[in-house]
Formats: structure tokens, C-alpha cells, sequence
């Protein structure tokens, strides 16, 4: 298992962004075999088969979100989420700046599976250049026929907009997402009623990630047997997985599912920079528990690192050397989580809140030998106890650097201060990784 590139085969291409080459290469093949020879329910059924499990987190199945919308239904929609918030995640970024078109034409075999009439782009408010690149993309594929009425000649038609989002994590959450889309203050909604029955508008909707859909075309034209022959049994397909830290190649990197962490570290970022050790990472942006260094065997997949301890969550690594401060990164971690809690659900605005003063006062030399039980107390009163998970997310890193490094946190508080002072590496680092 190692480099296999699908998504980013583009990357040989660099016209690729251009309609005319990326249809030179094939592209809107897959929508031109869906719309002409199969149904709705057989395009849903094909990335059922496949295997094709969401990319923005959580996994979970795509086909068969997209088959939870009711039988019978006037007006449904297809939202893709191009948020990406996630301090470590630059993936989706990349996928939408290089080839504009593989996502468009995922998005159109989503709507056309669901029966949608218009999709949208969620994008993360920061994405400027890329809310004009992919309006300028969507444009095109317009003037070609591809989006809008009629498309192939058939009667189904898909309008695709691109809205801007403006620079709330929450917003990625998809009830959020959609509070935001619908012009409101993006809070996230209690479910039941989830999206596919009651979503846009009150309507139907499926909302997908953008890597997630970007797979879709790939499926559509090769067939699920050709997409379960990558990756694991449970987690087939190729992954995209953004490193960043101190290493010698940060970047984004597609591996087959199931590729150890350690290829993706000394082979793909060719290790850690001037020689250093990795003391800790998160696999999964802020919101994935860290895991010790030395974890470096597990594989990339939606099973394995559960297994090990953590989430592979949008394979986000934020590495962290063996000069860093845990407290310091931590507090890092917990001024994000606190300053983006949306504050409707009351244990996760107070508590991110409390976690954040806790840790601070450790790292600052104040802390009590009570406050580790305190602290581990205040996220078991968080955990599952919001309307979604970012009230989790904030927990799972203060619980995992308790565990794996609890003798830092004992050090600062016995010593009275930080005994890392200065950071010399801490602050680059998580600059980098968006937490700073
Ligand atoms: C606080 C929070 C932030 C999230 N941010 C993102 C995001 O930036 N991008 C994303 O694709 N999913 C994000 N998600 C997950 C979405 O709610 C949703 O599960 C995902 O878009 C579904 O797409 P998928 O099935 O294709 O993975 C977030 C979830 C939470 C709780």
C-alpha cells in the first residue's frame, strides 16, 4: 500500500482546470453514461456498491445517505461542503483550486442521483480565489450545456451556485451549514428530522464533502469493483492526507486507504525536519484525539485508528517535535475550540470556556494537582451532550494529552511554570496547522 493517485492524477495535467482538457482527459463522461443509460436509483446503487465512505469525518456511507431521502418528494437538494475549517485540512482546497471540474461533475451525478435541480458549494469564506475559480468553472460547463437545463439533451437540469461562507467552524457542520445557506446565523439544528428527509428549505438534501464527491465521477466511469480493489475491505478508495508541522514536505498527499502512517511521514514528507523526533501527533485535525510518536504503524483507514485510540477524521496530521510543549499545544487547541463554540448548546459554550481557563492557568504556572480530575470531570459533562459534535471535539484532545502525557502537565504544575519556555517550536508549528 502507498502513493496511488485517482483524484489527484490531474496533478500530470496542470491544464487540467480548463474544461477543454479536462474533458480531453475524459471528464463528464460519467455524467453523459448516468444521464443517458442509467436511472437515478442505479447511479445511487453504483457508489452504494463501491463502498465509498464520506471524507469530510466521520465516514459514514455514501450511497447509502443518499438513499435515506423519501420515496416520494418535489424539490430536493445536494449541498457540498467545501467549509473546511479543520485546523490541519488543506485537501479539499487543492482538489477545488487544480481540477474545478472533477468536483462540478461529482456534484452533478449527486444531484442527478437524488434528483436534485440545484446544488450548492459551501465554501469556507477565507476561499475567495477559489468561490471565482470555481464560479468562472461552473460558467463554462453553463455555456457547454453541462449545468443548467436540460443537460445531455434530457429533461433533468441541475443549477450548481457557489456561496461563501464567512469563517465559522461551525458552519461546516452540515444543520449549520444549513441554517447558513437559508441566510441565517449558522447554528446547528437538533435531529431527527436529519438533512435526507427534512433539510434546505425544509426539503430533502444530501450534503457531502468535497473529496467525497470529487470520487464519484471516478466510480461512475470505472465501477464499484474497480473502486473496492484500492484501499482496505471497510475502507476502500484512496485517501488525501494533509501533513503539516515540522516536517521536510508538508503537503497533501492521496495514499490507498490502509497505508501506514509511517510512509506517509518518512516517504511522502521525507520526515521530520533537522533531524528531530515526533513526540506526539493528531491524525485527524484538532478535533482527533494525538496519539504518542511512536504510534506510527497504524494504518490510514476509518478502522485503524479508532482501533489505536484516535479518528482518522479527514486525515488532517498536524505533527508536533520533541521540543514541543503538549500544555502549550494543548491551550492552543482549546483557545480554537472555545473561540469557535457556536454557544447555542450550554456544555459546550461553558465548557470549552472552563477548558480553556484550565489549561491556560497550567501553562501559565498556576495550576493545582485537583485540576487534572477537574478538567477530565468538565469534558465528561460535555461528551454527547450537544446538539452536534463540536462539544465533543473539544474534549478529545484534552482527555488524550492527559493520557499520553500526564507527566507534563504534573511538571507544570509541581515546577510552577512551563518548563519549555521559550517555544521555540511550538509557535511555527501551530501557526502552520491554523491553531495559532
Ligand atoms: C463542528 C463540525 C465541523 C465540521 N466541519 C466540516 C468541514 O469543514 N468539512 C466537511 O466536509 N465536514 C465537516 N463536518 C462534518 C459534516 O457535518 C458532515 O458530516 C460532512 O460534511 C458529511 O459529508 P461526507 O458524508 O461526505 O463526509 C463538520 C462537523 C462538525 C461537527
Amino acid at each position: 500500500m502507498a502513493q496511488k493517485t485517482v483524484l489527484f492524477k490531474h496533478l500530470e495535467q496542470p491544464e487540467i482546470h480548463r474544461l477543454d482538457v479536462y474533458r480531453d482527459a475524459g471528464g463528464y463522461g460519467a455524467l453523459r453514461t448516468a444521464v443517458n443509460d442509467l436511472a437515478p436509483a442505479e447511479v445511487t446503487q453504483m457508489v452504494k456498491d463501491s463502498g465509498l465512505r464520506g471524507r469530510g469525518g466521520a465516514g459514514f456511507p455514501t450511497g447509502m445517505k443518499w438513499s435515506f431521502l423519501p420515496k416520494e418528494y418535489d424539490t430536493s437538494y445536494l449541498v457540498c461542503n467545501a467549509d473546511e475549517s479543520e485546523p490541519g485540512a488543506f485537501k479539499d482546497r487543492e482538489l477545488m483550486e487544480r481540477n474545478p471540474h472533477q468536483l462540478i461533475e461529482g456534484c452533478l451525478l449527486a444531484a442527478y442521483a437524488i434528483r436534485a435541480r440545484h446544488a450548492f458549494i459551501y465554501v469556507r469564506g477565507e476561499y475567495l480565489a477559489i468561490k471565482e475559480l470555481l464560479d468562472a468553472a461552473i460558467e463554462q460547463a453553463r455555456q457547454a450545456g453541462l449545468v443548467g437545463e436540460r443537460i445531455f439533451g434530457k429533461d433533468w437540469g441541475c443549477e450548481v451556485s457557489v456561496y461563501r461562507g464567512a469563517g465559522a467552524y461551525i458552519c461546516g457542520e452540515e444543520s449549520a451549514m444549513l441554517d447558513s445557506l437559508e441566510g441565517f446565523r449558522g447554528f446547528p439544528r437538533l435531529r431527527p428530522p436529519f438533512p435526507a428527509v427534512r433539510g434546505l428549505y425544509g426539503k430533502p438534501t444530501v450534503v457531502n464533502n468535497v473529496e467525497t464527491l470529487a470520487n464519484v465521477p471516478h466510480i461512475v466511469a470505472n465501477g464499484a469493483e474497480w473502486f473496492k480493489s484500492t484501499g482496505t475491505e471497510k475502507s476502500p478508495g484512496t485517501k488525501i492526507c494533509s501533513i503539516s508541522g515540522p516536517v521536510n514536505r508538508p503537503g497533501n498527499y492521496e495514499l490507498e486507504m490502509g497505508t501506514p502512517f509511517r510512509y506517509l511521514l518518512e516517504d511522502c514528507a521525507g520526515g521530520m525536519a533537522g533531524g528531530k523526533s515526533l513526540k506526539a501527533y493528531i491524525p485527524g485535525g484538532a478535533s482527533a484525539p494525538m496519539l504518542p510518536g511512536d504510534c506510527q504503524d497504524v494504518g490510514i483507514d476509518f478502522e485503524s485508528y479508532p482501533a489505536a485510540g484516535s479518528t482518522m477524521g479527514s486525515a488532517s496530521f498536524i505533527l508536533f517535535p520533541e521540543d514541543c510543549c503538549i500544555v502549550f499545544a494543548q491551550l492552543r487547541i482549546s483557545e480554537f475550540f472555545s473561540h469557535e463554540s457556536c454557544g447555542k448548546c450550554t456544555p459546550c459554550r461553558e465548557g470549552s470556556r472552563w477548558l480553556r481557563q484550565m489549561v491556560e492557568r497550567i501553562e501559565e504556572g498556576g495550576g493545582r494537582e485537583e485540576d487534572l480530575p477537574i478538567l477530565l470531570d468538565v469534558t465528561d459533562n460535555m461528551v454527547g451532550k450537544c446538539f452536534c459534535a463540536l462539544g465533543d471535539f473539544a474534549t478529545s484532545n484534552i482527555v488524550a494529552s492527559i493520557r499520553h502525557f500526564r507527566h507534563e502537565y504534573e511538571q507544570h504544575i509541581r515546577e510552577r511554570r512551563c518548563p519549555f519556555r521559550p517555544h521555540p517550536a511550538a509557535e511555527p508549528l501551530l501557526q502552520i496547522a491554523g491553531v495559532a
